[in-house]
């Protein structure tokens, strides 16, 4: 972080919470009405209630009782062992945890191996774009993304954002392993922790003056709501932007890749009923719940800063403002502007001219000798950044909080 950053921080750190207010009564939080109709999801039927009123009846009372019997150190250290969709349970969980995990771990019915397999295919070959899109498009995005930029910013981990951010983007790319809900893959492991982590932050958050002073009147995070619209930063967003570039996808693929997120929603304890059937009635949802809520709050642009840091120290090459303007030309103008980017003169019209004509090529429509050499600093610094996290980017294991961020 620079100077500049760093101060801001520190300054703006005693006054979060009268922004926060202020920002939760913009008019830009106005949350449309919920609409979209359960015969459009995966259950193809459900009771049409308004997402933002249902939380995680199952998980939620569980975790409650891990953390106010003060086991959440006992089951952390059991539960790192725990890495394999194929492993047992380890030893040592409180008999209510387990039963909970033990059916939280099963696949849906309507899991399709097939399908499961298109959606690796599809990762292996366009990784490239699902590599750059997932960390420097999706991760961004969530800084403008109130609920989640604060339910971050409060929790435990957000006193580490940096560990935070690595270790939820990393989830993008887990769910693209060749053998991500295989036995011997670790989606599974993956999301159940997660569902649990997302317990545990419903019972502690409320408990953060910081939260509960800016969350508009939320008064319990993460609501199945709020699910999906992450998920639409993630799934609905990185399908869509290969599609706008003209990069073609086989439907097979396109399919698989709905299907994989499909899965990982049931796996996060979404219902059925609010899962999207299809890109359609994805695009609709994403429509309702994702759009109008983009905005700008102090912890979300504190957020940024994090992980545009966090990119400046892979020491790729990646310079800030090639980010900057990468960012801004996959997100757009206004949410760059939401999340506080600067404007970049130079690389945003370089990458804006370079971009789609080395989709081009490497599609196989245009020949090389087409292509401007500054296009392939950009092709670089995206591959180096991928790569990192593929490989080297792996975090610590998922823990379940026992606590909120301290004041
Ligand atoms: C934790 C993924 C939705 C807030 C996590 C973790 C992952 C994750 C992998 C564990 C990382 C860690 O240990 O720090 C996802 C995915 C989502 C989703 C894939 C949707 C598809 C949300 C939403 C919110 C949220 C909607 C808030 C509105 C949090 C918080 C933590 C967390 C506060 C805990 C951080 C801590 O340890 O203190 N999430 N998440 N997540 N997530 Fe989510």
């Amino acid at each position: 972080m620079d100077d500049l950053s760093r101060r801001r921080m520190l300054i703006t750190g005693g006054a979060l919470g009268a922004l926060g207010a202020l920002g939760a009564a913009s008019p830009a939080r106005a949350k449309s009405l919920w609409t979209w109709a359960p015969s459009g999801s995966v259950a193809g039927k459900g009771a049409g209630v308004d997402p933002d009123w249902v939380w995680d009846e199952e998980a939620d009372p569980v975790l409650a009782a891990v953390i106010e019997r003060g086991e959440v150190a006992k089951v952390n250290e059991a539960l790192r062992k725990w890495t394999r969709n194929d492993q047992a349970l380890p030893a040592g969980l409180p008999a209510d945890l387990r039963d909970f995990m033990e059916r939280a771990r099963r696949l849906p019915s309507w899991a399709d191996q097939d399908k499961l397999t298109a959606a690796a295919r599809f990762t292996t070959k366009k990784g490239i774009y699902t590599g750059a899109l997932y960390g420097l498009g999706s991760g961004l995005m969530s800084c403008a993304i109130p609920r989640e930029a604060r339910a971050v910013y409060y929790s435990k981990g957000g006193a580490d954002m940096k560990d935070r951010i690595a270790k939820t983007a990393q989830l993008g790319y887990d769910v693209g392993d060749l053998d991500a809900y295989q036995p011997s893959g670790g989606m599974i492991v993956t999301a159940v922790k997660t569902r649990l982590v997302h317990a545990a932050v419903r019972h502690l958050l409320p408990q953060s003056p910081g939260w509960s002073g800016t969350s508009g009147g939320q008064t319990i995070p993460i609501s199945q709501a709020d699910i999906m619209v992450t998920w639409h930063s993630l799934a609905t967003f990185v399908m869509s932007k290969p599609i706008d570039w003209g990069v073609r996808i086989s439907p097979s693929e396109s399919a698989g890749y709905l299907h994989v997120w499909q899965v990982t929603a049931h796996m996060l304890g979404v219902l059925d009923e609010y899962i999207p059937a299809s890109w359609d009635e994805a695009n609709a949802q994403s429509r309702q719940v994702l759009d109008p809520i983009l905005a700008s709050t102090p912890e979300g642009r504190e957020l940024t800063d994090v992980l545009l840091d966090l990119v400046a120290d892979l020491d790729a090459g990646l310079t800030r403002p090639l980010i900057n303007g990468f960012t801004r030309y996959t997100l757009g103008n206004r949410t760059g502007d939401l999340i506080g980017l600067d404007k970049e003169p130079f690389w945003q019209p370089l990458i804006s001219a370079a971009w789609p004509l080395l989709v081009a090529f490497r599609e196989g429509l245009i020949p090389l000798p087409l292509i401007p050499a500054g296009a392939w600093t950009v092709e670089e610094a995206l591959r180096k950044f991928v790569l990192f996290y593929l490989s080297e980017g792996k975090g610590p294991s998922i823990e379940i909080p026992d606590a909120n961020r301290p004041s």
